[in-house]
């Protein structure tokens, strides 16, 4: 069991494999936090909260002359509102009343085998076969019958705590949502870092880390996408927390919208941590008897530092998220379109791409933007999907059948969510896009946003993508979305339910996610919005993977790749071979280093194969090759950051390790030309210390320990962004 309830002391205790929590109703009813950390026993920790009146603290009516019992003084499962509780709420409701006052109490609870999930939101869920349980909780306000059910899932194979809340309305007149957070924890002290992943377009998930003090800290996402800005996913961590030592917890939000993470250290030094939908123009309106869910977050502890903290997201990711058959597949090497042609291309070009990319070793080719209806620049035809004869006669079908006959599979780009003014969609329905009535609204990348909060723009998108879907002939869809949102105001809803447009819609996007994805499964769907602007847990529930970055220069691609792994796993990240000087960034290095840096995740090629020499053409197909015999190792090793693209180390490097750890591959790219100056090794991680190795590259074989405490030398002079590989097979 790894819930247990102990009515005597009313102490609920969340066991993982390597974690407790726990969680005790005060003799007044209010749910307190007690603990989450390392492992403890189910025994009552109650203690640990100090017996000390704090003066001018309000204290609730029915602690009567106990001065010592303070809201603000206890730590919160789900914080009460307007109570004296000042840290930043759990929940903010306006009551008809017109007052704000929330305090839960507990009511009751149900324990289950198996996994909750949520009815409008995306969710991890178990495997049968699996050890997952289920705990909820009701607290209800005695005054307005608002009640919160607090909903754990528990992996515990997996180290892995999800937490979602379900509001239900039990007042006879409707309220007002402004602010629901999904998880919030209290720590009794503040002696903590905090990660966060900030980033912009061409530059995502960054690794930002900062002390916590005094005050909020706050990430989020105010731009209607989970965004390049920051990802819904942060680390509270000991201050000497490293790869492989230290306690750190991980916070991530399913969801794809406008979110928050804060963290707040009081007066008292305690610390509170809250994640949950963004508030800022958030006002969801709750009828008498209706229900609210709010998304879930994928809590992990680990007290050996951030591998291990990696390790339980990604297995947990690999396993528990995405339902599709793919997810356990080997991934196919594709070409894309989109970097050499853009909108510039016809059938004919496209044939000779494709087959000419055979020699590369790809799999797939895939048709990015430009194929449907006026679309011969950024300005025009978006939201029209249907096929321009005149760039493919016979349309997609037609171009489909003719990559098939040359042994490949065929993939296309769609942008469903977006609309040109010049196109047939938007002059039939210009009520179908987010606009505030009266003003112009804002362009970006010359489109408007459709508007996924009205059910019939979300059953057309459906319609529009599956008619082309539904003759069979692709094998792969790009999903796109390539601005962020604002003149959010709905012309479908009136005037007081604008509040509720921004959630409105996310839950649009994943009703024809439904309807597209998992009516067609044997269709291979990757995720991109420009990138990864919206890289988050649930697009991974619909998406096996996710083109990580526009920017595909190889050192850029360190860092992106080095902060997305944090959270999500290797296989989850496109990464593609493109050509040099780099468009983004006019920097060229060897197609070996590129190679390499797109090996970490699905491997591919966004180029020109035509432009290549023979020469070129038979080094790429080797690296196809080499990824093709590790795509698997790759797919389903534990990945490990040997160094940090940060540090001044000469190199980044990076290894996956088999579950079994019989074999390994080391990756590796110089930084800086101090490989001739200055001895350097790569030191391992994750091998068998007894065991022997033998490294393909070398031809030596060393003890795990060895490779583990003293490394692989780097030896050949090498210019700056030289890579390197190694496979280690154990003898
Ligand atoms: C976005 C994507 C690119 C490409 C273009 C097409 O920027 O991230 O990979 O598909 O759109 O317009």
């Amino acid at each position: 069991m790894s819930i247990t309830y102990n009515q005597e002391n009313q102490v609920f205790s969340i066991q993982t494999a390597n974690s407790s929590y726990q969680m005790k109703v005060s003799r007044h009813g209010h749910l307190l936090h007690l603990y989450y950390g390392k492992k403890i026993s189910d025994e009552d920790v109650s203690w640990l909260i100090p017996n000390v009146v704090r003066s001018h603290e309000s204290n609730p009516p029915e602690a009567q002359r106990d001065r010592v019992y303070s809201l603000c003084a206890l730590p919160q499962e789900f914080s009460s509102n307007d109570a004296g509780d000042y840290r930043i709420p759990s929940l903010e409701v306006v009551n008809a009343d017109g007052s704000y006052a929330f305090v839960g109490k507990y009511r009751s609870h149900k324990i289950y085998q198996g996994k909750y999930r949520l009815s409008l939101l995306p969710t991890l869920y178990a495997k049968e076969e699996e050890n997952a349980e289920t705990l909820e909780i009701i607290l209800e306000d005695e005054i307005t019958h608002v009640s919160v059910k607090l909903l754990y899932g528990v992996f515990y194979d997996r180290d892995v705590i999800t937490r979602a809340v379900v509001l239900r309305n039990g007042a006879d007149s409707p309220i007002y949502l402004k602010r629901i957070m999904s998880a919030s924890l209290d720590f009794m002290e503040g002696n903590y870092d905090l990660i966060g992943f900030f980033g912009h377009h061409y530059f995502e998930r960054q690794m930002d880390r900062r002390p916590l003090s005094h005050g909020i800290s706050e990430l989020g996402s105010f731009r209607g996408v989970s965004g390049h800005f920051h990802n819904p996913f942060a680390i509270l961590c000991d201050r000497n927390a490293g790869e492989d030592s230290g306690s750190a917890y991980g916070f991530l939000l399913m969801y794809s919208g406008n979110f928050v993470f804060d963290a707040e250290v009081d007066g008292y030094s305690q610390t509170r941590v809250a994640m949950g939908i963004h508030p800022k123009q958030f006002d969801f309106f709750v009828d008498s008897g209706e229900c609210f869910e709010a998304p879930e977050v994928v809590m992990a502890f680990s007290e050996q530092g951030f591998s291990k903290l990696s390790h339980c997201y990604h297995d947990i990711f690999r396993e528990n998220a995405c339902e599709s058959r793919f997810v356990n597949e080997d991934r196919p090497i594709v070409i894309n379109s989109w970097e050499p042609f853009r909108f510039d291309f016809d059938s004919e070009k496209l044939l000779k791409t494709a087959e000419i990319s055979k020699k590369l070793g790809a799999d797939m080719f895939v048709l990015d933007d430009g194929w449907f209806g006026a679309r011969d620049d950024e300005t025009a035809g978006l939201g029209d999907w249907v096929a321009n004869e005149k760039k493919l006669p016979g349309g997609i079908e037609a171009l489909a059948q003719k990559i098939h006959a040359l042994g490949m599979q065929f993939g296309l780009w769609f942008e469903p969510e977006m609309v040109n003014e010049d196109s047939d969609l938007y002059r039939a329905h210009p009520d179908w896009c987010l606009r505030v009535p009266k003003r112009a609204p804002s362009r970006s990348r010359h489109q408007l946003c459709l508007d996924l909060s009205r059910p019939d723009v979300c059953e057309h998108l459906i319609e529009a993508v599956n008619s082309i879907l539904d003759t069979g002939c692709v094998d792969y869809v790009k999903w796109d979305y390539n601005r962020y949102v604002c003149d959010v105001y709905s012309q479908y809803y009136a005037p007081e339910k604008q509040g509720e447009i921004y959630h409105r819609y996310i839950l649009g996007l994943y009703r024809i996610l439904d309807g597209i994805i998992k009516t067609h499964p044997d269709i291979l769907f990757e995720g991109c919005s420009g990138g990864g602007g919206r890289f988050d847990g649930a697009m991974l529930t619909y998406f096996p993977q996710i083109w990580c970055s526009d920017n595909t220069d190889a050192p850029s691609r360190l860092t992106i790749q080095y902060g997305t792994s944090f959270a999500y796993p290797v296989i989850s990240m496109g990464a593609h071979v493109s050509v040099c000087p780099n468009k983004k960034t006019g920097r060229s290095v060897p197609w070996k280093t590129r190679a390499v840096t797109a090996m970490h995740g699905t491997f591919g090629y966004e180029l020109d194969p035509a432009k290549m020499s023979e020469e070129e053409l038979a080094e790429c197909a080797a690296y196809s090759d080499f990824y093709r015999r590790h795509r698997k190792l790759i797919r389903q090793g534990d990945y490990y950051r040997l160094s940090s693209p940060y540090d001044d180390s000469i190199f980044t490097a990076w290894q996956f390790v088999s579950k079994d750890k019989a074999e390994s591959l080391v990756c590796v790219v110089t930084e800086s030309i101090s490989i001739m100056d200055k001895n350097s090794y790569v030191r391992l991680r994750g091998l068998e210390k007894e065991a022997f190795y033998e490294v393909a590259q070398t031809g030596k074989v060393h003890s795990g320990a060895a490779l583990m405490n003293i490394g692989i030398l780097l030896s050949d002079s090498q210019p700056q962004y030289s890579a390197f590989v190694y496979e280690l097979k154990k003898v």
